[in-house]
């Protein structure tokens, strides 16, 4: 059963001025879709029918299938870290901020730690707030690597680094696309939902058939 492009949970216009519709389009409509269409052009050669997104990440991991798992981990990442926006950005509720508090001592901090990964990851890549241990980390992956391919690393916020999410929005300045989404545009709820750990299934793709019955 091939996977379906979700929709994003906003207009694409509605993020704007810190990401443009023009970006969403390409990003969205082109990017994510062209890494699911690869992973549904592989569901029959490679024996993955019935197989959710995340349990095919780790499939590809286990027999080192890097195409598969490219595409399929950027499937998901991008499934995630379009949760992560909402038009206008909210605010951490005070059990967010606590748990925030406990790790890096203010939420700024921890903003400020997210921003220097974003401005200091080398090449493509995503940032990631992750749950370690029943504690928040800020760390980044290379390329399509994404925590849920990772024992014991739950994914709760992420940013993505790749060139094609900020380069017609901001040319090459990296840093002031995490500014801005960081600043204006992250849905604190969704990150929020994430502390019970179970985020890995947010981004679990939904499959044709099942959402003909749904
Ligand atoms: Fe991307």
């Amino acid at each position: 059963m091939p996977f379906v492009l979700p929709s994003l949970p906003y207009d694409r216009s509605a993020l704007q001025p810190h990401m443009s519709a023009k970006t969403l389009d390409l990003h969205h409509g082109k990017h994510h879709k062209a890494y699911l269409d690869k992973v549904n052009g592989w569901i029959d050669e490679k024996g993955l029918d019935g197989l959710s997104l995340v349990e095919i990440v780790h499939f590809a991991k286990q027999r080192g299938d890097r195409a598969l798992f490219n595409n399929a981990a950027q499937a998901w990442n991008h499934g995630f870290f379009w949760q992560c926006l909402a038009p206008g950005g909210t605010h951490p509720s005070e059990a967010l901020a606590s748990k925030i508090h406990a790790t890096f001592g203010t939420t700024e901090r921890m903003l400020g730690k997210l921003k220097e990964a974003a401005a200091t990851h080398f090449a493509s890549g995503w940032a990631w707030l992750v749950l370690e241990g029943g504690s928040l980390r800020v760390t980044s992956y290379h390329d399509a690597d994404t925590p849920i391919a990772h024992d014991g690393v739950k994914p709760v916020l992420t940013l993505d680094l790749w060139e094609h999410a900020y380069y017609m929005d901001y040319r090459n300045e990296r840093e002031k696309f995490a500014e801005a989404v960081l600043g204006h545009l992250i849905d604190w709820d969704f990150v929020e939902r994430n502390l019970d750990g179970e985020g890995a299934a947010r981004a679990d793709q939904e499959q044709e058939a099942l959402v003909g019955a749904g």
